[in-house]
């Protein structure tokens, strides 16, 4: 079953030619139904014991504290009939504030910053909430094609309540002027879905003094999913 007979235009084009690499690994056969070995319906429960003390703060990893805007993202995970997605494992990774991505694969001419890692992970409370604390992701170049940029993204992996709806999406921020340049936000072809993915500014999660506040939520299935596979 396409992914388009459940919410047209929400999921991104498998193959985008404007988002090159789509050619190359995008799947040029119809997708298999495959009955699952174990059952689906079942819980994950995963224990917060595999939480680490700073996983929910990204500018707490170093001996101080990293370059950038320190702000705070939080939003709730529904699913399809909105209601909360609890004790459900959500895990984020980024790059920094300079736009480089602690990874070997990242030769970016951009600085890593020390106390920066750009890796974390939460679970989601009985109201379906999640919350972290990080820097704001700068954009990056990433050669697809001449000029190419990202628009400023946070990824993102969410385990559902089962296996099988382990999902990943990108959170980007608000009035980027690299979304209409981005073939990976534009390969998303229904507009109300592509605004899906932008968090909202919040003052009610502004902390004081301390950092901006960002809402993003996420909603696995149905009409209102939020846009995954990107
Ligand atoms: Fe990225």
């Amino acid at each position: 079953m396409k992914f388009d007979a459940i919410a047209p235009g929400v999921y991104p084009e498998l193959i985008y030619p404007e988002y090159k690499s789509t050619l190359r690994r995008g799947p040029v056969q119809s997708a298999l139904r495959i009955v699952a070995p174990v059952p689906t319906t079942q819980n994950i429960a995963p224990s917060p014991r595999i939480l680490l003390p700073h996983d929910m703060d990204l500018t707490a990893h170093g001996e101080g504290e990293p370059l950038g805007e320190k702000i705070v993202v939080t939003g709730r995970v529904l699913d399809e009939d909105g209601k909360p997605v609890r004790d459900s494992l959500l895990e984020v990774w980024q790059c920094n504030a300079a736009g480089r991505y602690r990874h070997k694969r990242d030769q970016h001419n951009a600085p890593l910053d020390p106390n920066f890692n750009g890796w974390g992970k939460m679970m989601t409370d009985d109201e379906g909430r999640y919350r972290f604390v990080t820097i704001k992701p700068g954009p990056y170049p990433w050669g697809n094609h001449d000029k190419a940029w990202r628009p400023a993204h946070i990824h993102f992996s969410l385990f559902g309540n089962v296996y099988a709806q382990r999902l990943v999406t990108q959170m980007y921020f608000p009035s980027d002027p690299l979304f209409d340049y981005d073939p990976i936000f534009q390969s998303i072809p229904d507009l109300a879905a592509r605004q899906r993915l932008i968090s909202r500014f919040s003052l009610e999660h502004t902390v004081s003094d301390q950092m901006l506040g960002y809402e993003f939520d996420i909603v696995l299935r149905g009409r209102d999913a939020t846009p995954t596979g990107i």
